[in-house]
């Protein structure tokens, strides 16, 4: 049993919109990315537009369809975002909190909180034909809510994991990994896709898909980061064998 590699190609549109210019586009990037072996392609179009653009989103999307492969639209729940998702028509929507302020999403979805204006735009997209993924923490209230509302995939967020695995110090890091582990069970055990995402790397990836019920990943920041040193599609093909040893120690 593999575990599916989402690539997420944002960052080669930060790096295209520093300078203005039309490269690197996102588009070739993700080409390379599927070439490479990548399962699917991630894009997550923010409200202010700072990486990727709406343009970009189309043109991924098509591409992906052709090539018959998953593009998983990143947005914030909001009536703007769900109007553009029922328009382009990816196969899985993942819907993240989103602050202006932030440098990158911080904290997983209040799937609580969000109340019944949650719930609805969960149902209008799968009304769609679109598969709803909530990015959360893997706190079972969250996951059980998740499921209420009619997601059919929860991704549990990895920031702090891989916040711990970077310090070193072991029984944090050990905690968190349970707290997923957690994580992971509860939402299998409710029928629940199991992805997982953010600030994973090379080095804190094995461990992870050590869990056996996680079937996604999406990863973006690590992938292009590592792409300067080695290119990307080399890049891609390492975290798959990264990904592939983990699952092997199942
Ligand atoms: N998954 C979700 C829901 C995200 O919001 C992000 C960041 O855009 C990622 C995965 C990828 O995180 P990273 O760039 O740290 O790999």
């Amino acid at each position: 049993m593999s575990v599916r590699l989402h690539v997420n190609v944002d960052h080669v549109a930060t790096l295209r919109n520093a300078r203005g210019t039309p490269y690197p586009d996102p588009l070739r990037a993700a080409e390379e990315c599927l070439a490479a072996g990548a399962d699917g392609i991630t894009a997550h179009l923010r409200e202010d537009r700072r990486h990727i653009r709406d343009d970009d989103i189309q043109r991924i999307a098509a591409m992906c369809s052709r090539a018959g492969v998953t593009f998983n639209l990143e947005m914030a729940a909001t009536d703007e975002m769900v109007g553009i998702a029922l328009r382009v028509q990816p196969q899985v929507c993942t819907l993240v909190p989103e602050r202006r302020e932030e440098r990158t999403t911080e904290g997983g979805l209040d799937a609580i909180g969000g109340g019944e204006g949650l719930a609805r735009k969960v149902a209008a997209l799968a009304s769609g034909g679109i598969k709803v993924s909530l990015f959360i923490a893997a706190d079972s209230p969250l996951i059980d809510r998740s499921r209420d509302i009619g997601a059919r995939q929860v991704e549990l967020h990895t920031g702090e994991y891989a916040r711990e695995y970077a310090r070193e110090y072991a029984p944090a890091r050990l905690a968190e990994l349970a707290r997923l582990a957690d994580g992971a069970r509860r939402a299998h055990a409710r029928e629940l896709d199991v992805a997982a995402g953010h600030g994973l790397t090379l080095e804190n990836v094995p461990a992870l898909v050590a869990l056996p019920e996680i079937v996604e990943l999406n990863i973006g920041h690590a992938i292009v980061s590592d792409a300067v040193f080695l290119g990307l599609r080399s890049a891609v093909m390492a975290y798959r064998d990264a990904i592939d040893r983990g699952v092997r120690s199942r």
